[in-house]
């Protein structure tokens, strides 16, 4: 089976030894799934690196980079541009599918908190690695993964199978879940989402887990951990970092600013009180939280005067035809702010930054999110406290 690689022994020994110092693997029985599941069986001969100027570059199993990368606690690229590189020479411009990072597939795997026999979804198949690392601690007949791209779905069959394991996997989109075999005792997805899909929480047991990377543009990329109640809810925390790519209907495309926002004659002019320095609070903080989760697809471009003068133009806009501006002054009570299309954002702003403010402005380790049919909602302390929904 592994003839045509080196001995991988040692380097899989280094990786489990590493992200075990590293204390990504305090639980015994995830440090033995690792040591069971070698990772070159799962990457595929042609790879991408990062170039300086912001592409990815192939590079292919005859280069020496690309064993060594295998064992190292990195992520690895194995598809850019959905599958049909963009580039001269086979460079791509965005990734759309890796391995992950192997300390956060071992992070991501503890916050689970499965136990023997449950059954999981798992959201993202891609190479099967974290499929495979699944099925050695809880059996493949309790794993279930969906891709939504069909090539990477079954190379990820192909790869499980050759390593040994037979989870089910299933080519669809993954925001629908796998309801065919629902319910599940955790979700798993390995794919960041903008808004926590429904399905989710409606095919996870009731004191299930859900986990997942989740954020947006505005909120940065975070790790969510949420436990689904008796009244159709899921609820929890940020629970960490973690970059991940989007789920492919949540993907960006946000492109120039100037191609979302219309011409500052073309927007209603008004003013308002809010001081638009109230959008550029530091990204760990609780008022960028309340705001980033009530005020979904935010985007802003931020223009200081040359001058000492400490005034700016700060633009918002959204991806579907919204956009608004504020004129900062230092020292004064109000500000002009104008805006155009379906959703006044500076309105949405100062709405979600007030209910921050009402609320005590507290720190983010204070905030929460609950999932129910009507989207995200955030909480202070506990759930059903709600910020500004
Ligand atoms: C970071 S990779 C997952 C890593 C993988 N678990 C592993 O161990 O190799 C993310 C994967 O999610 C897939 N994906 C993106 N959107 C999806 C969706 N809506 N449903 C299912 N899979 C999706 C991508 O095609 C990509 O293969």
């Amino acid at each position: 089976m592994t003839e045509s690689f080196p001995d991988h022994t040692s380097g899989l020994e280094s990786l489990v030894g590493e992200l075990a110092g590293r204390g990504a693997l305090a639980d015994a029985a995830w440090k033995d799934a690792f040591t069971r599941v070698p990772r070159h069986l799962f990457i595929p001969s042609l790879v991408w690196d990062n170039d300086d100027d912001g592409w990815l570059s192939p590079v292919t199993r005859d280069d020496p980079r690309w064993w060594r990368w295998i064992y190292e606690d990195r992520h690895i690229v194995t598809q850019v541009d959905d599958g049909a590189p963009s580039g001269a020479d086979g460079r791509g411009q965005t990734a759309t599918s890796s391995a992950s990072l192997p300390r956060l597939v071992a992070r991501m795997l503890e916050e689970l908190s499965v136990g023997d026999n449950m059954r999981v979804l798992e959201i993202g198949t891609a190479t099967g690695y974290n499929t495979a690392l699944l099925s050695a601690r809880l059996g493949s007949r309790n794993v279930i993964t969906v891709e939504i791209d069909p090539v990477l779905a079954e190379q990820g069959r192909a790869n499980l199978e050759r390593a040994g394991w037979s989870p089910t996997v299933v080519v669809g989109d993954g925001v629908e879940g796998v309801p065919d075999y629902a319910p599940y005792d955790r979700v798993l997805a390995t794919v960041a989402a903008k808004n926590v899909p429904y399905a989710w929480v409606e095919q996870t047991r009731p004191g299930g887990v859900i986990v997942t990377p989740w954020g947006n543009d505005y909120l940065g990329h975070r790790l969510l951990r949420l436990e689904v109640g008796t009244d159709g809810t899921a609820s929890g925390r940020v629970v960490g970092l973690a970059a991940f790519m989007w789920l492919r209907d949540q993907r960006a495309r946000v492109g120039p600013w100037r191609d979302f926002v219309v011409a500052d004659e073309a927007m209603t002019r008004t003013r308002m009180t809010l001081d638009p320095n109230a959008v550029l609070v530091e990204e760990d903080s609780g008022a960028r939280f309340v705001i980033g989760v009530n005020v979904p697809d935010l985007y802003y471009a931020l223009f200081r005067a040359q001058d000492d003068s400490g005034e700016f133009t700060l633009y918002l806009y959204d991806r579907h035809g919204s956009s608004a501006l504020a004129e900062y002054e230092p020292g004064a009570a109000d500000y002009e702010m104008r805006h155009h299309g379906p959703r006044n954002l500076w309105a949405e702003v100062e709405h979600a930054y007030r209910a921050w403010e009402e609320a005590g402005c507290p720190d983010r380790d204070r905030l929460g999110v609950t999932v129910s049919p009507a989207g995200q909602t955030v909480w202070l302390d506990v759930p059903g406290n709600p910020v500004g929904a």
